[in-house]
C-alpha cells in the first residue's frame, strides 16, 4: 500500500530528467496485441501509439491497480484494454498470444525472475519482441557501488516492493532464450545510487 502511495512522487524527478523520454523512445515500436506487466501506476499508458490495437496489462497489487484503473478510460478510446491481476511467473494468456511484452522497471521485483521470463517468452509470437527498462546490478567499472547494491539490498527488498538491486537482468532475459536486438546502459538521472545503473531496449 505505501509503494502505491508514494511511487509517482518518489518517481518524478527521474521521469523528467530521463525515465519518460526513454520509456517513450523504447515504446514508440509497440504494435499490435501488447501486454504490459507490472504496470503500477500507468506511466506507460498515455505513450502507447495508434499501432497498438489491444493492450493488456497485468497488476498483481490492488492498491497499484486502483491507481491505474481510472486512466484507463481515454487509452481504452482508441484500442481494447484489459486490466488483470496477474504474476508474471504465471501468467493466464496461451501461448504465442502477442506481439510485443513490456516491462518497465518490474523485473527488479518479481518473485522468480528465470520463471518470469519464460512466461514473456512464452506468450510472445515467433518474431515478436519483448521491450524492456529495468534498473540492475552495478558493472565491473563500479565495484564499489555494487558492493553498496550488495549491502543495502535485504533492507531495500523490503521496503520496496521486493525490489532487487543486484540483477544481471540482461543475462537473465538470454537464459530464457531471447536474443537480445538492443542494449543500452545508463544512469537514471536524479535517483537514489542504488538504482541508477540501468538497460533498455529490446529481445526477440
Ligand atoms: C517499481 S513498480 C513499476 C511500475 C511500472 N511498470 C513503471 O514502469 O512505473 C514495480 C511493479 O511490479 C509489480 N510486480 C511485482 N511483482 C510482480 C510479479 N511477480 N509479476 C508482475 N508484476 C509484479 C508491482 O506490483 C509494481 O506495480
Amino acid at each position: 500500500m505505501l509503494m502505491a502511495a508514494i511511487y509517482d512522487r518518489f518517481m518524478d524527478a527521474s521521469e523528467r530528467a530521463c525515465l519518460a523520454e526513454w520509456r517513450a523512445e523504447l515504446l514508440s515500436v509497440a504494435a499490435g496485441e501488447v501486454l504490459e506487466i507490472g504496470a503500477g501506476t500507468g506511466a506507460n499508458l498515455p505513450l502507447y501509439g495508434a499501432d497498438v490495437e489491444r493492450l493488456v496489462l497485468t497488476e498483481p497489487d490492488r492498491f497499484m491497480a486502483r491507481k491505474l484503473a481510472p486512466k484507463l478510460a481515454p487509452v481504452a478510446r482508441r484500442r481494447r484494454v484489459e486490466l488483470l491481476s496477474a504474476r508474471a511467473e504465471a501468467l493466464p494468456f496461451a501461448d504465442a498470444s502477442f506481439d510485443f511484452v513490456v516491462t518497465t522497471l518490474v523485473l527488479c521485483s518479481v518473485g522468480e525472475l528465470d520463471r518470469a521470463l519464460r512466461e514473456l517468452r512464452r506468450v510472445l509470437r515467433p518474431g515478436g519482441r519483448l521491450l524492456f527498462l529495468e534498473h540492475v546490478a552495478a558493472g565491473d567499472e563500479r565495484p564499489d557501488r555494487l558492493a553498496w547494491q550488495r549491502r543495502i539490498e535485504p533492507v531495500w527488498r523490503r521496503i520496496a516492493g521486493n525490489c532487487h538491486l543486484t540483477r544481471v537482468t540482461d543475462r537473465a532475459i538470454e537464459r530464457a532464450g531471447f536474443e537480445l536486438g538492443a542494449l543500452e546502459r545508463a544512469s537514471v538521472r536524479k535517483a537514489l545510487p542504488w538504482v541508477r545503473p540501468s538497460i533498455r531496449g529490446w529481445a526477440r
